[in-house]
């Protein structure tokens, strides 16, 4: 064991970094490291990397103005004068977490939740609970609707002579899909104990884990996961604000906003050039700093010109920037209001933001004053780079393509609603599921990967992808095919 520490301590003077700390330790953090540099040596390495490392609150308080990145106008006093080290996160509001366990003489979690961050960072921690992502699990576990939905993507079918019956998926096939991004409950279920390399230890045992889902329920009761967008240990701006980060959950067929930036000219620029830009920079100067924009530019970063006048607010809640809602359910509709969308109730009773024949629920919808604030708030980043008349020729496309695009989803929801009502197929008025037969499912496409391939593709503006690949092309077949199917199976009864 002696050559062991002694082994750790070289590793320590070894790791890149550690030399150039500037910021004193804990020696709470000193007793986590004194271990986890042999334990975990990839999570040591990744924080003495971060900034977290390099700067105590109380440094980090003289940065005023625009760039401060410290949001707490009081931090906890006693995490003033030390770097932020694996006891500040992991050991913080230890009564408020059903995950601690007692390590080496600590009240250790290792669900660092939101709150645990909202220590130091309270105004992101505040805005991400306005934000849709905080709410990704209950907007969709809370509504029945949805999770419909979900059993019929994820059951698995076993063919039973003429008929077809479904089981659902048990939790780990689960949750490797709509929770993987959408955010599982993570549950204390018991303890654990093993033997490790520093003898026998013993660790809460969680369910639900491991996972970064944006909405995901942590132990303590607060929604969300920080780690989403900045990967630990390093929690580095320039990872958040590159648009690979957002690329793990915005990039499937019904949510293809990085597959559309992808091939659009702002990310052929950001492929080709972001190596030369500032990506740590705070605040963001457009041109100067970087000359595209990445999905964090227009969604979320604060940005200011060179003479420090704000040209957009940072924003956790991320719809400051965005008026309508693009991931039609089932049509496109104002953003809603709250970011709980289980709430909403439209005419016929159903919980969707818009009725099947295109009704949208308004009262649980933004009115047309705060649609126009939120466009003039996305203009005035566009406006940074672009002249107005470039500008407001691509915002009137995005109205344009939005509309055609309802009024194809439209056509598909009246050829689903004969088939229902001409007994073709089981809908909900005959107690079936409106998403497990065939032209059922040919409609969800209609709506859930067609129309938003094309709306997408103009919001992102990289067109590609809204012609043939999805979009135009698929959502006219599509019609076509549904049409097709209805007169065969009316000719056959
Ligand atoms: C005596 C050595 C030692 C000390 C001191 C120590 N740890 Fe650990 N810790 C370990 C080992 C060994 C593991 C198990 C690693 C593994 O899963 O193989 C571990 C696991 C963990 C885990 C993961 C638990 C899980 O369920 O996966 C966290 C979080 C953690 N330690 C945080 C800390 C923090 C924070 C401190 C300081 C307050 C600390 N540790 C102090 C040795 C130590
Ligand atoms: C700024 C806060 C912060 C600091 C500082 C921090 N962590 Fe973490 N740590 C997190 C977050 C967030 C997670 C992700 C847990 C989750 O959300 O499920 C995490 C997860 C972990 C895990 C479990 C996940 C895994 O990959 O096994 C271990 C072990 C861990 N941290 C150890 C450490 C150690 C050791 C240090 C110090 C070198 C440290 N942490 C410093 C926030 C922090
Ligand atoms: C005890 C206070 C404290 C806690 C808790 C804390 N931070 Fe920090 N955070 C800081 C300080 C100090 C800085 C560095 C500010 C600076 O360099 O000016 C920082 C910087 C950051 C940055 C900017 C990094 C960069 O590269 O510019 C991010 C992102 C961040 N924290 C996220 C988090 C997240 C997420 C959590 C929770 C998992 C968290 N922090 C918990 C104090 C804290
Ligand atoms: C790879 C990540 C990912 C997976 C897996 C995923 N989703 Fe999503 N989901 C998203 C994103 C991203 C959005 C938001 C897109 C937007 O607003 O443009 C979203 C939004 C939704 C919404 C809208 C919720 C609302 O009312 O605000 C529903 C419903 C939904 N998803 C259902 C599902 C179902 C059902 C599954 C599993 C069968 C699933 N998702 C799997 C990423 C994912
Ligand atoms: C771990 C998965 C995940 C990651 C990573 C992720 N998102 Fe999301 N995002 C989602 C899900 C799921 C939703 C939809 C939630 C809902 O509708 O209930 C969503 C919704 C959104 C919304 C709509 C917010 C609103 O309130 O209208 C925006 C904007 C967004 N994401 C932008 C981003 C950006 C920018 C990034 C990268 C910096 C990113 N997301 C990274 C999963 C993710
Ligand atoms: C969906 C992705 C996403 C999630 C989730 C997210 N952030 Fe961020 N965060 C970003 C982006 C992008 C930036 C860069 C903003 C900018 O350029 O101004 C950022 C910046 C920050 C900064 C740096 C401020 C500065 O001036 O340096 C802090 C601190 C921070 N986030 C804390 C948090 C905390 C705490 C949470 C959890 C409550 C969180 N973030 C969740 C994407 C995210
Ligand atoms: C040039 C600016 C720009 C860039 C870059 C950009 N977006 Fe967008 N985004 C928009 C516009 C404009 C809209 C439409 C606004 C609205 O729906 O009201 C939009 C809408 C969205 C929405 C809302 C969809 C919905 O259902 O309402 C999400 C989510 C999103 N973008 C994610 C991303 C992600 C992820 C990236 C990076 C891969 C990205 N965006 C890059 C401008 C941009
Ligand atoms: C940081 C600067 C910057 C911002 C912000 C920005 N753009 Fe661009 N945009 C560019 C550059 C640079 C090009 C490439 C011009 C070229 O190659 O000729 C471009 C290209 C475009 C194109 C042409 C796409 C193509 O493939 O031909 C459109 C349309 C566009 N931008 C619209 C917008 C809109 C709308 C916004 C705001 C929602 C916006 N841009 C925000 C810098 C920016």
């Amino acid at each position: 064991m002696t050559r062991k520490i002694a082994a750790i301590f070289l590793l320590l003077a070894l790791l890149p970094g550690a030399a150039a700390l500037a910021a004193p330790l804990s020696d709470d953090s000193q007793a986590c490291l004194d271990c986890h540099a042999q334990a975990t040596p990839g999570i040591v390495a990744a924080w003495q990397a971060s900034r977290h490392a390099q700067t105590t609150p109380a440094q980090a308080m003289k940065l005023g103005g625009l760039a401060a990145k410290l949001s707490a106008s009081a931090p906890p006093p006693e995490a003033l004068a030390t770097s932020v080290g694996c006891a500040e996160c992991h050991t913080a509001n230890a009564d408020s977490h059903p995950d601690s366990f007692e390590h080496q003489g600590f009240q250790v979690h290792a669900v660092v939740s939101p709150a645990d961050c909202a220590r130091c960072h309270p105004v992101e921690s505040r805005q991400f609970q306005q934000n849709l992502m905080a709410h990704a699990r209950g907007n969709l576990v809370d509504n029945p609707l949805y999770m419909d939905l979900a059993a019929q993507v994820n059951g698995v079918q076993q063919v039973d002579g003429a008929a077809i019956a479904v089981t659902p998926a048990e939790p780990n096939d689960e949750a490797e899909s709509c929770i993987y991004c959408h955010g599982s409950a993570v549950r204390v279920v018991g303890q654990i104990t093993r033997q490790t390399d520093f003898g026998e230890m013993t660790f809460a045992k969680l369910d639900g884990w491991p996972n970064h889902g944006v909405g995901r329920l942590n132990p303590d009761g607060v929604k969300g996961s920080c780690a989403a967008c900045h990967s630990r240990h390093r929690f580095s701006m320039a990872v958040a604000r590159s648009a690979y980060s957002c690329a793990e959950c915005h990039k499937g067929p019904d949510v293809p906003a990085f597959k559309v930036y992808e091939v659009s000219r702002h990310g052929a620029l950001f492929f080709a050039q972001h190596k030369d830009w500032d990506m740590n920079k705070t605040p963001w100067e457009p041109g100067k700093d970087f000359s595209a924009p990445t999905c964090a530019v227009c969604h979320v970063s604060l940005l200011a010109d060179g003479e420090g006048n704000v040209i957009a607010q940072r924003s956790h809640a991320m719809n400051e920037r965005i008026w309508l809602r693009l991931l039609g359910l089932i049509q496109s509709h104002p953003h809603p209001k709250s970011p709980q969308t289980s709430l909403i109730r439209n005419a016929d009773g159903q919980p969707l933001a818009t009725t099947l024949d295109g009704r949208p629920a308004t009262a649980f919808l933004i009115d047309q004053a705060e649609q126009d604030k939120r466009r003039q708030t996305m203009r005035r980043v566009c406006l940074a780079c672009h002249g107005q008349q470039w500008v407001d020729g691509q915002l009137a496309r995005i109205d344009a393509v939005s509309q055609s695009a309802d009024a194809m989803v439209l056509a598909a929801s009246k050829l689903v609603r004969r088939a229902w009502q001409d007994g073709l197929a089981q809908g909900p008025a005959q107690g079936g599921s409106p998403f497990d037969e065939y032209i059922e499912r040919l409609w969800v496409e209609q709506w859930l990967m067609h129309a938003n391939g094309a709306r997408f593709a103009a919001a992102m503006m990289g067109p590609d992808l809204g012609v043939f690949e999805s979009g135009r092309w698929p959502m006219a077949k599509n019609i076509r095919q549904m049409q097709d199917w209805l007169i065969q199976r009316k000719g056959e009864k």
